[in-house]
């Protein structure tokens, strides 16, 4: 559930604030963000193992604005990082790095150094030079580095291929067969203290099955360690909890959850870790867009909007369908239309085939796009990205201004 809702007079909203009156005071397009609806969303989680130690660590890929990070660590929440600019965001925003767990198969040594100086949780570790290195990096700091393993349990998690990541074929984490040979390597560097196993299996899932197959597979090495003397004291599940972008169905977090809790029964020591991001900030947010032309032609029309796959890469990356819909509903026979952007290139697209009834000014939400949306935009064609705003109640704070023009080329130089 979300707080982006029509009000009796017919206009969607934000919480308290008419989209209309966030359009008209700074521009489109215009990313804007729902305070209680992420409020809400973590909470769900948090909520849902309450009776078992746990972490929820928010993926800050999803959404890395500082105002956003900033809300979910005023709830105490933790972060998944996967770049030192990630973990210098979620200091700025005032997150604890005791709560933040590093994921990612390309660590380097000078971001090992600054986590290890700020003491972060737990380093997700995806390979065996990874695991050199930062005994390494921990040894010049003469300091015991906290470590799991990312473990690559073979499960198909039956998402889009760019998006599924626990199949032998992606180079995510340490294949299973060699799990335990790799756990014991890592047991005997002086530098290093095993303190928890960890996968990721994909991102958007909407069957708990792959889960709980993932999961099984993980608590069963989790037993062969502990008869080897390894102990691990936490299990980070991962991301990849999947939200509603039109059909789906995906399990809320509580069900999610409790058939998670139900394989633990043997496991009750174990602390649990979800690192997830697009469940928490998708549909918190919404990408405001108006429509500049309407173009009909012999074959199809056109809805030609201010908002680009600049703005919004998904529906071009992954023909990801994203609902578009209108702030201020028009009676009347709907058109088909495609609504495209001003790019020059052919997948500039945010939906298509959408029924509309559409007048050239109108203002447009494309629902969901709080996850994965502003954090994936670019500069292409020299276009500013567009600013932020964060709602709450009848507040909105603009949590990130347009960029300017000058702002694009500020940094390039004219040959001497
Ligand atoms: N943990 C790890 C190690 C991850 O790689 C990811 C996402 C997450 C957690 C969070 O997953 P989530 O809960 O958001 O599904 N750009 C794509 C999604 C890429 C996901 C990458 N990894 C999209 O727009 O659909």
């Amino acid at each position: 559930m979300d707080y982006f809702n029509y009000q009796p007079n017919g206009q969607l909203w934000a919480e308290d604030i008419a989209l209309t009156e966030l359009a008209e005071r700074y521009g489109t397009p215009l990313y804007v963000y729902s305070r209680a609806t992420l409020e809400r969303h973590w909470k769900a989680f948090d909520q849902a193992v309450t009776t078992h130690p746990h972490l929820i660590c928010y993926a800050v890929k999803a959404n890395s604005n500082l105002g956003v990070l900033n809300v979910l660590a005023r709830l105490g929440s933790g972060f998944d990082i996967v770049s030192q600019g990630e973990l210098e965001r979620v200091i700025a925003a005032g997150g604890d790095p005791a709560k933040v767990v590093f994921s990612g198969v390309g660590k380097t040594a000078v971001e090992m150094k600054r986590a290890l100086e700020l003491g972060i949780k737990c380093f997700n570790v995806e390979s065996e030079p990874e695991l050199a290195r930062l005994n390494q990096v921990a040894a010049e700091l003469d300091v015991v580095a906290p470590i799991s393993l990312r473990i690559n349990p073979d499960v198909d998690a039956k998402t889009h291929p760019y998006i599924s990541t626990g199949l032998r074929d992606n180079k995510f984490g340490i294949v299973f067969e060699r799990a335990i040979e790799v756990y014991r390597l890592a047991h005997s560097l002086p530098h290093l203290e095993v303190v928890g196993m960890d996968c990721h299996i994909g991102s958007q899932l909407t069957d708990i099955e792959p889960f709980i197959d993932a999961t099984d597979r993980l608590l069963a090495l989790i037993d062969t360690l502990k008869a080897d003397g390894i102990e691990i004291a936490h299990l980070d599940v991962g991301g990849g909890l999947g939200v509603t972008y039109n059909e789906e169905q995906p399990p809320l977090p509580s069900e999610y959850a409790t058939a998670l809790l139900s394989r633990l029964a043997d496991h009750q020591y174990l602390e649990l870790i979800f690192e997830p991001g697009r469940a928490i900030a998708a549909n918190a947010g919404v990408l405001l867009t108006r429509v500049e032309y309407l173009k009909h032609t012999e074959h199809k029309n056109f809805a030609i909007v201010d908002a680009a796959m600049n703005d919004l890469i998904r529906p071009t990356l992954y023909q990801a369908w994203q609902d578009i819909v209108p702030v201020v509903p028009r009676d009347g026979e709907p058109t088909e239309y495609d609504f495209v952007g001003p790019i020059c290139e052919t997948g500039d697209y945010i939906g298509k085939e959408r029924l509309l009834n559409l007048e050239p000014g109108d203002l447009l939400a494309v629902r969901s796009a709080g996850a994965y949306g502003f954090v994936m935009s670019s500069n292409y064609n020299t276009r500013t990205r567009a600013a932020e705003i964060m709602v709450d109640g009848n507040t909105a704070h603009v949590v990130r201004e347009r960029e300017k023009l000058v702002e694009l080329w500020q940094s390039e130089h004219l040959l001497p």
